[in-house]
Parts: C-alpha cells; sequence; structure tokens
C-alpha cells in the first residue's frame, strides 16, 4: 500500500458495498452446486468468487485503505494493518478451499466429504463477515462522512 493512486469517491463505496453481496451471492451459488454434487460448476463459482474477491481487495487496499489513512488516528481496533491482515487470513482460506474443491469428484467424493468443505466454509463466511460489519463500521463509514463533509 502506498500514497492513494486517486482520490475515493461516493461511487467507489456503492461498489464495495454492492460487491460484498455479489460475493455472498457467488459463494451460496457454489455450495448449491456442492450440495448437488455438480462439482464442476461447484469449482467456477468459488474460482470466479476468488477472482472477483481479489479485485474487490485491490480496490480496498489501492484506493480506500490509504483515504481512510489520511483521515487520520484510526477508531480503536480500525488500524490499516488489522484490514490488510484479515485480508491476508480471508484470501490464505479462499486458497484452501479451491485446492480442496479441485480435488472434488462424482467417482470419489463422499457425502461427507462434502459437508465437510462445507463446514470449512462456514468458517470463511463467518470471517467475511466480521470483516464485512468492521469495513462497513469504520472503513466505509468514516469515508463516507468525510466525502459528505468535503466542500
Ligand atoms: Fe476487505
Ligand atoms: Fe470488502
Amino acid at each position: 500500500m502506498s500514497s492513494p493512486r486517486r482520490p475515493a469517491t461516493a461511487a467507489d463505496l456503492a461498489l464495495v458495498r454492492e460487491e460484498h453481496r455479489v460475493l455472498e451471492d457467488l459463494l451460496r451459488r457454489h455450495q448449491e452446486a456442492l450440495v448437488g454434487f455438480e462439482f464442476g460448476s461447484a469449482l467456477g463459482e468459488l474460482e470466479e468468487f476468488s477472482r472477483r474477491l481479489r479485485r474487490h481487495i485491490r480496490l480496498e487496499e489501492d484506493v480506500l485503505l490509504p483515504a481512510y489513512a489520511e483521515l487520520g488516528q484510526p477508531p480503536r481496533g480500525g488500524a490499516v494493518r488489522f484490514f490488510l491482515e484479515e485480508h491476508a487470513q480471508i484470501q490464505e482460506r479462499v486458497e484452501e478451499l479451491l485446492a480442496s474443491a479441485r480435488g472434488l469428484s462424482v467417482g470419489s467424493t463422499s457425502r461427507a466429504g462434502v459437508v465437510s468443505l462445507i463446514e470449512r466454509e462456514a468458517r470463511l463466511k463467518a470471517l467475511l463477515e466480521h470483516h464485512e460489519q468492521r469495513e462497513e463500521k469504520l472503513l466505509l463509514g468514516r469515508l463516507a462522512a468525510a466525502l459528505a463533509a468535503a466542500p
């Protein structure tokens, strides 16, 4: 992360919020395919989720977090490095899940194997939810207030 390449805009905030919903939807579609033993689609949806998540994180790290850092002393628990650490943790989890999804096959994967993958994904979902709540309250909320107050 360096100085902002360009200022954060209200459109960036709207896009990031919209993408949180899109990502949630992709993960749900991936899981629907999983429970149907449609492993090709399940992998495709998870790969799309991973690509969009990477792009999403890039926008947050290249534009929103530098703008947030310029607002000055962050509130308690709102340091930039916490967001960066969470991004790294989330992406690491997604890589692990992708590796598992690539190993699925109708011939060799049991129902128990699908259940155990869905349970691991529930932990990713909890992590994402917690992260997005923090972004909403700290990052997006403060940037929105700063934009509204700007001349
Ligand atoms: Fe994020
Ligand atoms: Fe986000």
